[in-house]
């Protein structure tokens, strides 16, 4: 076996960390997650507030986590317990370990439709689709087929593990810096083609005008969550993509551009997305299922529209796969460092653990529609995982994260991490004072409102 530091491997260069966090950052929280709950949370106030967190809070405890990363040189629970032995801040690491499962478990399933689609798109199952019932319909019958969509999820983890088994650098970095860019290029040609169709403008008007009056707590949350997911942050795996970042590069200008694309890409996906459903009649709050049936209404109405729906499902699919490698490496990150597994053995044992756990997520979409988790309780198994995981436990997580930078390890320790190699940090007043107030007070009050008032989901 090779020693500890070889194995972990590095990042061939600045922009190669940063092509790869984006990666990670970049994928189903941009296109499939953020347009549905904008959405449901009343459209342009819920961006607002969303772009407002994400510079607020997200921006800062992603540099924070960066510099965790990079001091330690480990997993998030190695971390932690590197800076703070003999405390209970591993299990801040611990918590982001079991959240990359979660999430895995039901993003996975979603990724998998993205393959689906793809394939139905080459078999041109979607070509018959003229209308947005039409595009519904079909949804439908994809959903209600539960073999196939725990077919489709075996066959996603399977290639995220396959690529997580071969190592850091090799796997992700050379995928994402190809193929982010032509994503990028897609979204931009389906924005253009969607706000020109006729009907148009009342869809921009829902994504871009503002109603401030729709501004609550719980969509205060949901807008948090949403800034948290997308940018990957909470749970440790920017810690872990972190520590193999290089001690001569620039901690916060990756983290500003990191933010920067994630941000940019959700945008633009909002921007192809509502246009096209007003036009087109349909329910901005209509779920999950969101880019699966707005997507191929556009593609109707485009000439060539296959040919772009054939483009923008594979690169769905592999901007969803530069995010599960990055949910995976956590865990199996942990299991390396810490336990000593081999890198091969960890990632079998862990992709099938998000596989089996992904498997009620699987069929709650559709197949068996009324699979919720409690009886009580109106709500499908994925939904409540993606609550679970993709909101709550981030939101703790980034919590956990901000004081133990604001206050356990101290805003010095972190200031001298990013300050190195002649390296100046411009605005760490402004950091200091966000991480120590801002981002913890501001969890604590939207949190404990949702707790008291019991409006979770
Ligand atoms: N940020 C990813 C996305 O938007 C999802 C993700 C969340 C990845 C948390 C890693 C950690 O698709």
């Amino acid at each position: 076996m090779l020693t500890a530091e070889k194995e972990r491997g590095n990042w061939g260069s600045k922009i190669g960390f940063i092509v790869a966090a984006a990666g990670s950052a970049i994928g189903l929280g941009n296109i499939w997650r953020f347009p549905y709950v904008a959405g449901e949370n009343g459209g342009a106030a819920f961006v607002f507030i969303y772009i407002i967190f994400v510079i607020l809070i997200g921006l800062p405890v992603m540099i924070s986590e960066l510099s965790i990363g990079r001091h330690t040189q480990k997993n998030p629970v190695g971390a932690f317990g590197k800076i703070a032995p003999k405390s209970f801040w591993k299990i801040v690491g611990g918590l982001g370990v079991l959240t990359g499962i979660g999430i895995l478990s039901f993003y996975g399933v979603i990724a998998g439709f993205t393959v689906g689609y793809f394939i139905k798109i080459l078999l041109g199952d979607l070509s018959h689709i003229t209308t947005g019932d039409q595009a519904n319909e079909v949804f439908n019958q994809f959903t209600a087929n539960p073999y196939l969509s725990i077919g489709l999820l075996f066959i996603f983890l399977f290639f995220t593990s396959a690529i997580v088994m071969g190592g850091v650098s090799a796997g992700i970095e050379r995928w994402s810096k190809i193929l982010m860019p032509v994503l990028f290029v897609l979204l931009i040609v389906l924005a253009v083609r969607s706000v020109t169709l006729n009907g148009a403008m009342k869809g921009l008007e829902f994504y871009l005008k503002p109603d401030l009056s729709k501004i609550s707590i719980p969509m205060l949350a949901r807008a948090l969550g949403q800034a948290l997911f997308s940018l990957s942050l909470g749970m440790g795996t920017i810690i872990t993509y972190g520590s193999y970042l290089s001690r001569r590069e620039n901690l916060v200008t990756s983290a500003g551009a990191v933010v920067f694309f994630d941000t940019l890409i959700a945008i633009l996906a909002g921007l192809v997305m509502f246009p096209a459903l007003f036009a087109m009649g349909m329910d901005p709050a209509g779920g999950a299922g969101l880019v699966f049936v707005v997507l191929p209404s556009i593609f109707a109405k485009m000439p060539g529209g296959m040919f772009f729906g054939a483009g923008i499902f594979l690169l769905l699919s592999v901007a969803a796969l530069t995010s599960t490698i990055s949910l995976l490496e956590v865990p199996v990150a942990y299991f390396v460092d810490e336990r000593k597994w081999d890198r091969k053995k960890a990632t079998l044992l862990m992709g099938i653990s998000a596989f089996i756990l992904g498997i009620p997520s699987a069929i709650s979409l559709g197949a068996v529609k009324s699979f919720s988790v409690l009886p009580f309780l109106d709500f499908g198994f994925l939904d409540f995982m993606n609550a679970l995981f993709g909101n709550y436990s981030l939101t703790i997580g980034s919590f956990l994260i901000a004081v133990f930078a604001g206050y356990k390890w101290g805003i010095k320790n972190v200031l001298n991490e990013i300050e190195q190699d002649g390296v100046t940090f411009l605005y760490k007043n402004i950091w200091s004072f966000l991480i120590r107030y801002i981002c913890p007070v501001a969890i604590v009050l939207i949190l404990g409102y949702i707790i008291i008032t019991r409006n979770y989901f």
